[in-house]
């Protein structure tokens, strides 16, 4: 019998707006975190999701808190992160958003127009683990030099567990059910998955995360 966890899973992309008609955000769906939301709920946690703009239902068990902009979702992250004992970072949040964004529509006029961004908070930089044993899952998706990349990006932002995966391919990756995965440890252990379904994938790494946690 397992003891029940708090679950804490950010998903979906973020959304950055230009003008009320126009935004900058990428090409994640949301299903990595739908995957997680449910393995954890079936193993018996409990789950609240931070969300992007997604077209997905997500399990009735689950807390929903919707965003759309990544400073939205780092209040929301940042408000509810004392609360879990474990959060998995799915989503692909937009490292920049317009320094400006316009209240009405803007009309096209030059032949080139010049659109200045400014980053974004960094979520898994921003929190900081309480006292109690907390455990910190982020996901890096990269077209190249993915475990190096991913590697740095686990040690940068301190987390316990990151799952480096290479995307461009055309059958996994973004918006598809399947991932070409490679799990990272904290210890220097890298264990290479393949191309998995996203939901065996979730299924890993809920028993990843509960072992982490001890
Ligand atoms: O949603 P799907 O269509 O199923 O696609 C799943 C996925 C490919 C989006 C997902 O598996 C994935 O890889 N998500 C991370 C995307 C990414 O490249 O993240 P990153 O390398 O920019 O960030 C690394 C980690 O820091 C991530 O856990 C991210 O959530 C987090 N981060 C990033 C930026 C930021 N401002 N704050 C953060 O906390």
């Amino acid at each position: 019998m397992i003891k029940p966890l708090k679950f804490l899973v950010s998903a979906g992309p973020t959304r950055e707006h230009i003008d009320p008609v126009r935004f900058i955000t990428n090409a994640s769906s949301g299903k990595m975190g739908l995957m997680v939301a449910e393995s954890a709920l079936a193993a018996g946690h409990q789950v609240r999701i931070v969300t992007g703009p997604v077209n997905l239902d997500y399990p009735e068990e689950a807390e929903v808190i919707e965003t759309t902009t990544a400073m939205e979702m780092h209040t929301e992250i940042m408000k509810n992160f004392h609360d879990c004992d474990v959060l998995v970072m799915t989503a692909a949040v937009c490292d920049y958003r317009p320094i400006k964004t316009s209240l009405n529509k803007i009309h096209k006029s030059d032949e080139t127009f010049i659109l200045r961004l400014e980053r974004n908070p960094d979520i898994l930089l921003s929190v900081k683990r309480l006292d109690k044993n907390q455990t910190i899952i982020g996901f890096a998706a990269e077209t190249n030099d993915v475990i190096v990349s991913a590697r740095r990006k686990l040690e940068k932002k301190k987390m316990d567990m990151i799952i480096a995966n290479e995307v461009g391919g055309k059958n996994y990756g973004f918006a598809v059910e399947h991932i070409k995965a490679v799990l990272l440890f904290r210890d220097g252990e890298n264990r290479e998955l393949g191309c998995c379904r996203k939901k065996d994938l979730a299924e890993i790494i809920i028993n990843e995360a509960v072992r982490i946690h001890g």
